[in-house]
């Protein structure tokens, strides 16, 4: 009775107060970088190594009171690929970002030291044995003419130090030097133990890298289910230009362990609606992975124009988070929540942010429609779930759009999901 009441009385005061579910937590139009000296910086700028507006995060993980944004170099003059920011700095809007582990491990002034050093980390995550995994593409201003700079790769960092710990190059039959497009990373510690870890690698272009640490190589799986569904490819940027995507494998999650103690790999390209499932222990066995093409298994559909670049499955709930660039919008799945055919309505919108952009516009000269982005997220052990938006379509469609609103957006997992089909209570 008292719970029932208590429920009243929140949904009440949530309705009065019209209380947002997930709030905006840090805003950049311009990315700067925390440089040794205006020196230094200053002599960036000259030598054509930081152009204002041209950097653009596409890529969140935490740790501990640091957020790791992973800054791709995409276009020109971005100095720095992996960066960090202190959450615990916490009246900062827009905080400068610092570079990880050093600038030193982030130039990129010559071939000497592009060849050892980080060239375009495009995904970022942080392991339980406190390790940062940063997926560097390899190559550079992908948006005007790809220069393959060096063999794409894994760099592991320890983070209780900050030193690498590994650096692992791509084989040449892992991926293709011309079409792939290496996208997210997830690491799977299903074995429980550091040692064991597995990190398995999204190739947009239709395959999927499986990473042994113990065994300390790599190898490519290819399925039909890794590629795109031509049927929802037209996308459209805030300013209207239409554009036709093929994006296959990206969002990609794991579940909660089974009884056997492994977990499943989620995943979906980003131009489909629909999701998919392996087991892990499939993935890690390399013979398998590619012949067991039946253990690949049709989940079901996220729904009309529900498209979506990241996802992820909170621990402590199971639901699985997700977000959506065309209806844009966090979207939950209750994935095992009841198993019938309706999938539409183990799903829910948790948040738009359609709403949340035209009130903080910041006056600009055209103010078009902006159109979100929701490109990544991620939950940390204390159950929040932290959102970037980053306006991407504009940002690689529209050629004069630099300076692209980028948000990150924070909200409480058993509090944003409430009233939602994933809401278990
Ligand atoms: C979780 O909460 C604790 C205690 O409030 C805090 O010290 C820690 O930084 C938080 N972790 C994250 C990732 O926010
Ligand atoms: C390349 O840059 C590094 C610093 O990152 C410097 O130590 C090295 O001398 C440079 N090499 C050449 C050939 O300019
Ligand atoms: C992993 O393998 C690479 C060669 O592919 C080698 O250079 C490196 O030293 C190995 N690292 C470890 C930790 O075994
Ligand atoms: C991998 O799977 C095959 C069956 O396809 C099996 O024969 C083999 O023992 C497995 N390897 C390992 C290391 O488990
Ligand atoms: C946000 O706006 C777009 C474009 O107007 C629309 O298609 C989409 O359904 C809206 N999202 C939500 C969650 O209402």
């Amino acid at each position: 009775m008292i719970c029932s009441l208590w429920h009243i009385l929140v949904l009440l005061i949530c309705h009065a107060a019209g209380v947002k579910k997930l709030s905006e937590r840090y805003s950049w139009r311009t990315l700067h970088f925390q440089f040794d000296s205006r020196e230094d910086r200053e002599a960036a700028k000259n030598g054509g190594y930081f152009e204002y507006g041209n950097s653009i995060i596409t890529s969140i993980a935490l740790s501990g009171d640091r957020l790791f944004l992973a800054t791709p170099r995409l276009k020109s003059g971005v100095p720095s690929t992996l960066n960090y920011i202190r959450t615990s700095d916490s009246d900062v809007k827009s905080p400068i970002l610092k570079p990880y582990p050093s600038w030193e491990a982030n130039v990129y002034y010559n071939m000497t030291s592009k060849m050892k050093r980080m060239v375009s980390i495009a995904n970022v995550k942080v392991d339980n044995c406190d390790r940062l995994w940063a997926l560097d593409t390899g190559s550079t201003e992908d948006l005007t003419s790809r220069k393959v700079e060096t063999p794409p790769g894994l760099f592991v960092y320890k983070l209780n130090d900050d030193t690498l710990i590994r650096k692992h190059t791509f084989k040449d039959d892992d991926y293709d030097g011309e079409t792939s497009k290496l996208r997210t990373i997830v690491v799977d510690d299903s074995e429980r133990s550091c040692e064991k870890a597995y990190a398995y690698i999204a190739d947009a272009n239709g395959g999927l890298i499986v990473y042994s640490w113990e065994a300390n190589l790599s190898y490519r799986v290819e399925h039909n289910y890794f590629h795109f569904d031509p049927l929802w490819g037209n996308l459209k940027t805030s300013r209207g230009t239409l554009r036709q995507v093929r994006d296959g494998i990206q969002g990609m999650a794991l579940t909660l362990p089974r009884r056997n103690g492994n977990r499943d790999l989620l995943f979906h390209p980003l131009i489909s609606v629909n999701e998919f499932s392996v087991p892990t222990e499939v993935l890690r066995n390399m013979s398998r992975a590619q012949k067991d093409i039946t253990a690949y298994y049709h989940l079901g559909q996220r729904g009309v124009n529900m498209q979506s670049p990241a996802s992820y499955m909170d621990e402590y709930t199971g639901v699985l988070l997700y977000t959506t660039i065309v209806r844009n919008a966090l979207a939950c799945w209750n994935v095992f929540g009841t198993r019938d055919e309706e999938l539409e309505s183990n799903q829910g919108i948790v948040y738009s942010f359609n709403e949340s952009e035209t009130e903080s516009q910041q006056g600009t000269v055209d103010t078009f429609e902006e159109s979100a982005y929701p490109a990544d997220l991620t939950v940390d052990v204390n159950g929040t779930v932290w959102v970037l938006t980053n306006r991407f379509l504009d940002y690689i469609y529209e050629k004069k759009e630099n300076n692209v609103a980028m948000r990150i957006y924070t909200g409480v997992v058993g509090n944003i999901i409430r009233g939602t089909p994933c809401d278990m209570e």
